[in-house]
């Protein structure tokens, strides 16, 4: 017992729910021929690259390194990002470093947006599934999550129009993820620019969370950094310039295979940055110095090794869609993740994810984690049967451990199929 009050905020907030998941996995008896198999928290399942290890042995052992920065970080870092993303968005995209604040990760760059951008009390659309730290965040900073159904019918892709009827005069911002966290699915550029022009139209900001951007192997994610002469999609305001609507964000964690180093970046337009650096300031002050020097110099010459993993990624999806037991349903896959749809009629995913991990050692999330709490007794609907897999923590071999334990869990587990 503590004799002091903590804040209403953080006590209406959600907890964690990944630790959830791992204490089920407690029960497990784990052996060799049947070890646990992790596809829950997205994970790079690769170490990073040998030559931003050394970069950052030799960035973090010098003195140089140890002095603050300036909140939005280390100048020739922000140089080389604005350079990535006008490679990874061209060939016409105009982003400067003047448009780059690196953060400490990018759950780091949502808070110092989102705080930027709303007050308490204001709405953000937020398509359901969500990504729970998008949530926790807004219930935290009193902002009111506007809820934008996804639907599995639709592969999980949040509609423009149905955004456009939320939309009200305390709405400051929409914020979609794509590839998306949990579902996986990959927004097209045409409708990414739909939200753009939607939020053009209202005067709201659309943030996009791009943590997932470069395992996107086919054609660029969208075309918002260039000017809509040379949008493929024809679907941008003639006037756009994407600094008057646009904020991305970006996670080194899953690219460079570097989530402990906690390195992200908010991309928007040099008017908003001295805003968001009052929030940087208090927050964060400056983003860990040594990753950000041994980033700066090995970034440029890690697009193959970017490209391989993303591949790499790419084929796992292929061999868990083609292993997957028949009855297991994908309903979108991309990013990191597959979204599937349990067999098990009238059943709660977290329950099956419950019993998957404690007696059959496969650990994953249940949709349950990614939306609104729903009644205990409530009816279980088909927006509460569906699991996250999370492709890229595992090699092929356990990919194929995994699908084998779900097809043993049909008969095993004792309740009615579909
Ligand atoms: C959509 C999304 N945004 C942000 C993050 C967190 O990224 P970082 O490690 O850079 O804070 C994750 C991590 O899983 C994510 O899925």
């Amino acid at each position: 017992m503590v004799r002091y009050r903590l804040s209403n905020a953080t006590l209406a907030t959600g907890r964690p729910p990944i630790p959830q998941a791992y204490q089920w996995a407690d029960a497990y008896q784990a052996t060799h021929d049947r070890p646990l198999l992790d596809m829950s928290q997205g994970v790079p399942g690769v170490p990073p690259p040998q030559s931003f290890l050394e970069a950052l042995g030799a960035a973090a052992s010098s003195p140089g390194s140890c002095g603050y920065l300036p909140n939005v970080g280390e100048p020739s870092l922000r140089t080389v990002m604005a350079q990535e993303i006008n490679i990874r968005y061209g060939p016409d995209a105009d982003v400067t470093q003047d448009d780059i604040a690196i953060t400490a990760g990018c759950n780091l760059a949502f808070v110092a947006a989102v705080t930027t951008l709303a007050d308490s009390g204001d709405e953000v659309i937020l398509p359901v599934p969500w990504y729970f730290n998008h949530e926790m965040t807004m219930t935290m900073l009193g902002i009111k999550p506007v809820l934008l159904h996804t639907f599995a019918k639709e592969g999980f892709l949040p509609s423009p129009e149905r955004c456009a009827a939320l939309i009200t005069s305390k709405t400051k911002a929409v914020v979609l993820v794509s590839p998306n966290n949990p579902t996986g699915a990959v927004y097209p550029p045409s409708l990414i620019a739909a939200f753009a022009k939607l939020a053009h139209k209202y005067n709201i900001a659309f943030v996009l969370d791009e943590t997932y951007r470069d395992f996107i192997i086919n054609g660029v994610p969208h075309r918002l950094f260039s000017r809509p002469t040379t949008s493929l999609e024809g679907e941008l305001p003639q006037d756009w310039e994407w600094r008057s609507t646009f904020i991305h964000l970006f996670s080194f964690s899953k690219s460079y295979c570097i989530p402990g180093h906690r390195v992200g970046l908010v991309c928007a337009s040099p008017n908003v940055i001295p805003s968001l650096n009052k929030v940087l300031d208090n927050i964060q002050i400056c983003a860990p110095r040594p990753p950000q020097i041994a980033l700066a110099t090995v970034v440029p010459s890690l697009r193959s090794f970017v490209r391989e993993t993303a591949e790499a990624v790419a084929h796992r999806h292929k061999l868990f869609r083609e292993r997957l037991p028949l009855r297991w349903k994908i309903g979108s896959q991309g990013g990191y993740y597959a979204f599937v749809r349990h067999p098990f009629a009238g059943v709660h995913a977290n329950e099956v994810c419950k019993r998957l991990a404690q007696e059959l050692g496969v650990i994953t999330l249940p949709a349950g984690f990614f939306g609104p709490k729903r009644e205990e007794n409530a009816t279980v609907m088909d927006e509460d049967r569906w699991i996250r897999f999370s492709v890229a923590n595992v090699d092929d071999e356990k990919v194929e451990q995994v699908c084998q334990r779900l097809a043993e869990s049909e008969s095993e587990f004792g309740w009615n199929l579909d």
